[in-house]
C-alpha cells in the first residue's frame, strides 16, 4: 500500500494533542517547581544543629553529587540523541542504523554503577552509628523526653514527672534522649524536629528512640505522618534554653501539675485543635458550654470521646484534667472572658 508523502512527515492528530499537553504541563510544572524552590530554601535541606542531623546533610550531598551529575549525563545524552538522530525527512518507514556490540561500553555501565552504589553506600553505613546510636551518658548531662503523639497534639513527659502540650523545652548543649511513642488505641504519627532530629515514628505499644544535642534557639517541629483531620496542626516549636533556665522551668512545672500555665496549653493544643469559642470550626463552639467548669463531665467526655470527638484524655493523670478545668472554667458562662481564640 501506498502511503502519501505528506502524511509520513506530520505527526497524527493524536499525538500532537498529546504531545502539546505534555509541553504544556512540563512548562507548569517548571514555574511550579521555581515557586517552590524559592520558598523553601531551595534544594539544601535545613541547617543541621545537632551532630546527628549534620551527619544526615552530609549524607545527603553526597548521594545529591552522584545523582544530580547522573541527571545531567543522562538528560543530557538524551536531548543529544533525540536532536543528533531525529528522523529528519527520512519517510518513517526507513529503518535506523542497526547498531550492536560494544565491549568497552557494556563493561563501563555495568561497573561505574556498582562503583557509585558501594561509595554511596559506605559512606552511609560509616556515617549511621553517629546519626543512630545516643552518645554514651555522661554523667547528670542527660535529660530523656518521652514524647507521645495523640490526634493531634504532642505531650511531652519530663524526668521530674513535669508535662507540657505542644511546647517542648531541652536543655542547651546537652544529650536529649528522645523517647518516642503514642497511646495504645491511637493512630501513628511521626515526630521529626528536621534541623536536630530525624523523624521517627510514633508507634502505639512501641518506643523509638532518638536523640539531639544543640545550642539554646528555637526549632521547629511537625508530624510527619497523616493521622487524621488536623496532622497538619502538629506543628510546633522546640525551645533549647540555657541548662539553669531549663531546669527552673521544669520545676515549676511539676510543681505546678495542676496549674493554669499547663491548662492553657491543653486548651489550646488539644481543645483548640477542633473548636473555637464563637464559632463551629471541626467541633461545635465552646463558649458557655457549662462542661468547661464541670469536673466530672469534663473527665467523662476526654477520657472516652464523643460522638466524633477521639478520646483525647484518655491517658491524662487527675492532675491533668484539674490543669484544664482550671483554665476553661472562665469561659463556662456566657459572654465569659474572652482571650484564648485561635
Ligand atoms: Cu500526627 Cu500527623
Amino acid at each position: 500500500m501506498r502511503v502519501r508523502g505528506s502524511t509520513l512527515y506530520t505527526m497524527p492528530p493524536g499525538v500532537r494533542r498529546a504531545a502539546t499537553a505534555i509541553v504544556v504541563t512540563s512548562a507548569v510544572a517548571v514555574l511550579a517547581a521555581t515557586a517552590a524552590y524559592a520558598d523553601t530554601g531551595g534544594l539544601a535541606p535545613p541547617d543541621p544543629k545537632s551532630p546527628n542531623t549534620q551527619r544526615i546533610n552530609d549524607a545527603y550531598w553526597v548521594i545529591m553529587v552522584f545523582t544530580g551529575l547522573i541527571f545531567f549525563l543522562v538528560e543530557g545524552a538524551l536531548i543529544a540523541f533525540v536532536v543528533k538522530y531525529r528522523r529528519g525527512r527520512r519517510p518513517r518507514t526507513v529503518e535506523g542504523p542497526q547498531i550492536h556490540g560494544s565491549g568497552k561500553l557494556e563493561v563501563a555501565w555495568t561497573v561505574l554503577p556498582v562503583v557509585i552504589l558501594a561509595v554511596i553506600g559506605s559512606f552511609v553505613f560509616y556515617k549511621l552509628p553517629g546519626i543512630k546510636n545516643v552518645p554514651e551518658a555522661r554523667a547528670a548531662g542527660d535529660t530523656t523526653v518521652e514524647i507521645e503523639g495523640h490526634q493531634f497534639y504532642w505531650l511531652f513527659r519530663y524526668p521530674n514527672g513535669a508535662i507540657a502540650i505542644d511546647d517542648m523545652r531541652a536543655p542547651a548543649d546537652s544529650v536529649v534522649r528522645e523517647r518516642i511513642t503514642a497511646p495504645e488505641e491511637g493512630v501513628i504519627h511521626s515526630w521529626w524536629i528536621p534541623q536536630l532530629s530525624p523523624k521517627f515514628d510514633a508507634v502505639p505499644g512501641t518506643v523509638n528512640e532518638t536523640w539531639f544535642k544543640a545550642p539554646a534557639g528555637r526549632y521547629e517541629y511537625r508530624c510527619g505522618e497523616l493521622c487524621g483531620v488536623q496532622h497538619a496542626f502538629m506543628n510546633g516549636y522546640v525551645q533549647v534554653l540555657p541548662r539553669a533556665e531549663f531546669e527552673q522551668w521544669v520545676e515549676r512545672r511539676a510543681e505546678n501539675a495542676t496549674g493554669v500555665a499547663l491548662g492553657k496549653e491543653e486548651w489550646t493544643g488539644v481543645c483548640q485543635k477542633c473548636h473555637r469559642l464563637d464559632e463551629e470550626y471541626v467541633g461545635p463552639a465552646l463558649r458557655g458550654n457549662p462542661l468547661l467548669a464541670d469536673r466530672k463531665g469534663i473527665e467523662t467526655l476526654l477520657r472516652n470521646g464523643g460522638i466524633k470527638m477521639p478520646a483525647v484524655g484518655n491517658t491524662w493523670t487527675d492532675e491533668q484534667i484539674d490543669a484544664l478545668v482550671a483554665y476553661t472554667k472562665r469561659f463556662a458562662k456566657e459572654g465569659g472572658e474572652g482571650g484564648g481564640q485561635g
